[in-house]
């Protein structure tokens, strides 16, 4: 998609951090807006860094919740009479090791990370591919959506699952002779509020866990470091929209983990093993 102006964009997660840095990127190319979250104050926080000229609506929506997402749909279409960029960008984390996590935490993490996604293909996409026209569904997943990290099982584990999600979504499109395109956006560290995700986390799915651990200083001196900000982020983001390029890692350092993760799924070790290498090369 290369057009913007005058186009509609919808951002679930969009009280903070990424999902408030597309909101101003899509601004900027004079979009229209529809903002969601389950933070009131972080959804008018929001609104006010967006110059005046521009057309936006703020919406309270738990994405985990497929009727308060469908209300959702129904109301963008509403205001604006369609979407062409679906950010379900909403998302949490806990931490710990995989044994530890409870019922709660699988419930709590899967249900905005995976079913929020899902909800917002369901509740979006069928009014989207009947309009006809072009657009794009931007999930957000992480570099932990295609690598493994330590002591981050349960957000790994929904985040593989939104890869594939997205993976299968394109070839459903194709399939269809849709005119829309998807795209994986996979970053690593960046500083955002999502360190402190239990701020919204419901009552009845408060951690029981005794080993979750909390975001440690280590992670947090991460964030703080990365050298992608959550501006540079919405900037790739709509870049890859523009490019029509599917997976978007705008951490460099993502790309080597992914191709060592390959290279261990095929089982081709020669990159560890120069010696190895020399000798498969050099062989008669
Ligand atoms: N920050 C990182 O290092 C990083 C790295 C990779 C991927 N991500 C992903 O980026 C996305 C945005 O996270 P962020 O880093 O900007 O964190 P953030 O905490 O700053 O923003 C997340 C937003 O989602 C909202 N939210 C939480 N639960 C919700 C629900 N049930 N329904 C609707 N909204 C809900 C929060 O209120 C918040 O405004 C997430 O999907 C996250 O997993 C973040």
């Amino acid at each position: 998609m290369k057009q913007f102006e005058g186009r509609v964009a919808v951002i679930t997660g969009a009280g903070s951090g990424i999902g408030r840095e597309l909101a101003i990127a899509c601004a900027g190319r004079g979009m229209k807006l529809v903002l969601a979250d389950v933070d009131t104050e972080g959804l008018a926080g929001t609104k006010g860094l967006i110059s005046g000229t521009i057309a936006v609506r703020t919406r309270l929506c738990d994405v985990s919740n497929s009727e308060a997402v469908h209300d959702l749909a129904g109301f963008a279409f509403e205001e604006f009479g369609h979407v062409h960029l679906l950010f379900n960008n909403a998302g949490v984390a806990s931490l710990g090791p995989v044994w530890s996590a409870t019922p709660e935490d699988w419930k709590w993490v899967l249900g905005v990370n995976l079913i929020g996604v899902a909800n917002g293909i369901q509740s979006f996409v069928p009014r989207m591919i009947a309009a006809g026209q072009d657009g794009h569904i931007v999930n957000t997943s992480s570099g932990a959506g295609l690598t493994a990290v330590a002591g981050s099982g349960v957000y790994c584990a929904s985040k593989h699952a939104v890869v594939a999600l997205s993976e299968c979504l394109l070839k459903d499109l194709e399939n269809a002779g849709s005119k829309l395109k998807v795209n994986v956006l996979c970053p690593s560290l960046v500083k955002t509020a999502i360190a402190d995700s239990n701020r919204h986390r419901p009552a009845h799915l408060a951690s029981a866990n005794p080993d979750s651990a909390p975001f440690d200083q280590r992670v947090r001196a991460g964030m703080e470091a990365s050298e992608v900000s959550a501006a540079d982020v919405a900037r790739i983001t709509l870049q890859a929209i523009c490019d029509d390029d599917f997976y978007i890692l705008p951490h460099p350092a993502v790309r080597i983990r992914v191709e060592e993760r390959l290279r261990d799924i095929i089982g081709d070790h020669r990159h560890q093993e120069p010696d190895n290498l020399v000798k498969t090369t050099d062989g008669p």
